[in-house]
């Protein structure tokens, strides 16, 4: 694999001079216009990529929530909120976006392991659809907070099923060694201590196991497992309206091979019916929380080759953008596929590092990659649409670069402004 038409989606492609382009908007004139590096996604692909979930299954019966740490540039919130998205959100910033960008308070669910006091209130008060309880802890605290506020708390319990994701162990998050939901064997009395305490009213069942995830079996164990899980709590008495499987789904960075949108879906909604149908009752409403499949594709980081140092052992490409712009190599040693936008150069293909400026050395994007390089040349580097600006810091006083959202046209605006020097200090006094 790893050619560019499996790696890029359809809105981007080579014009007959050989320059990629997206939406026939050549990328060299976008990084003229906007300096590099820069974060460029195209709306069509995160368009489609949304619509292949959200089409799957009917949509009374399906909650499609856009996980927002993915990417949270309001430019893309706004343009999945158009679409009809939810949201899944973890902190009050993320609510506080999903708000500006025209989102819907009751269209989000509340996860995370460490919601505060201000946050939990905030989201009582703007009426977010379904808070994701991660502890007996964190029940105790949102009865509180939503009796003193005269509210009654939509709630789900996030269980911990146990079940290995098979993806990188910093993204796992469905085993007993990670510090997320509640063990599924302590579920039960999680959930009988919701019905016994004040402000709370039981919605759901909520679970989310890890993510870039690239086969179908893990998800298929999750259902199951909560499915299960919903039987032991009729058999208490206690019964959900939904089951919110998270998010997870997986791209293709290099050679994998994920299921698509449609047949995870199906084959989950097919699992719930058939389980459903067995007991004669009606099949509880799937929620879903994806992130990186609806908008991974979909970006690219946009880049200058700055320097060039061949070297006995190594050659090093020093590009212009770092591991404070792009953290996924350096923290999971991710692969992103490397593209050149034009393909007109005479230097013979080498093995090339493309590193950064940071001062560290663990600041690489790309390791041992045959391309033919000159100073000057543009890269592109694929699949960075999810967790790459999201990512990004100002490690070494590095404004954080712009990103430029490409519309079906051709047309493209900055949804979000480079970072000036003046951002670097915002808030600092000597
Ligand atoms: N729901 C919850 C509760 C989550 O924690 C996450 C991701 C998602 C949904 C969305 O997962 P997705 O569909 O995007 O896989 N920085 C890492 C990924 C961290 C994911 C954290 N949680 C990376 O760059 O690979």
């Amino acid at each position: 694999m790893s050619l560019e038409s499996d790696i890029l989606p359809a809105s981007f492609g080579r014009r007959s001079t050989g320059e990629l382009a997206c939406e026939g908007t050549p990328l060299s004139a976008i990084a003229k216009a906007h300096g590099t590096p820069l974060y460029l996604y195209s709306a069509r692909a995160i368009r489609e990529a949304y619509q292949a979930f959200s089409s799957a299954l009917p949509a009374q019966s399906t909650q499609i929530c856009y996980a927002v740490k993915a990417n949270p540039t309001l430019g893309i919130l706004d343009l999945l909120a158009r679409e009809g998205a939810g949201f899944d959100i973890v902190s009050e910033g993320e609510l506080f976006r999903v708000l500006k960008a025209g989102g819907q308070a009751a269209r989000c669910v509340f996860s995370g392991v460490g919601k505060r006091d201000h946050e939990i209130v905030e989201a009582l008060k703007l009426g977010v659809g379904c808070i994701n309880v991660e502890s007996a802890d964190e029940l105790h605290r949102l009865s509180a907070l939503a009796s003193g506020l005269q509210r009654v708390a939509p709630v789900s319990i996030r269980i911990n099923p146990d079940i290995d994701s098979l993806t990188h162990p910093y993204i796992s998050t469905g085993l007993k060694e990670n510090k997320f939901g509640v063990p599924v064997e302590q579920a039960l009395g999680v959930y009988q201590l919701a019905q016994s305490l004040p402000g709370l009213k039981v919605l759901g069942v909520d679970c989310h196991i890890g993510s870039q995830i690239t086969s179908l079996s893990p998800f298929l164990d999750t259902t199951d497992r909560v499915l299960a899980f919903v039987d032991e709590l009729s058999a208490a008495g206690i019964s959900i309206d939904h089951i919110d499987l998270g998010g997870g789904l997986g791209i293709c960075y290099h050679d994998e091979t994920p299921p698509s949108a449609g047949a995870l879906l199906k084959s989950v909604a097919s699992r719930v019916a058939a389980w459903a149908s067995a007991r004669n009752r009606p099949p509880p409403k799937l929620v879903f929380e994806f992130g990186r499949a609806i908008v991974g594709r979909a970006g690219v980081l946009l880049t200058e080759v700055v320097f060039l140092k061949p070297g006995d052992t190594k050659n090093f490409a020093i590009i212009d953008a770092g591991m404070n712009d792009l953290l996924r190599p350096s923290l999971y040693e991710a692969w992103h596929e490397v593209f050149a936008v034009k393909l007109d150069s005479r230097e013979p293909q080498r093995q090339w590092d493309l590193v950064g400026p940071v001062c560290e050395s663990g600041d690489w994007l790309a390791r041992d990659r045959g391309l033919s390089l000159s100073q000057g040349d543009l890269l592109v580097l694929a699949s960075a649409g999810a967790y790459g600006c999201s990512m990004a810091s100002n490690y070494n006083s590095r404004p954080r670069p712009a990103e430029v959202l490409v519309e079906q046209d051709g047309t493209h605006r900055v949804i979000r402004l480079r970072e000036s020097l003046d951002d670097l200090i915002r808030g600092e006094t000597v």
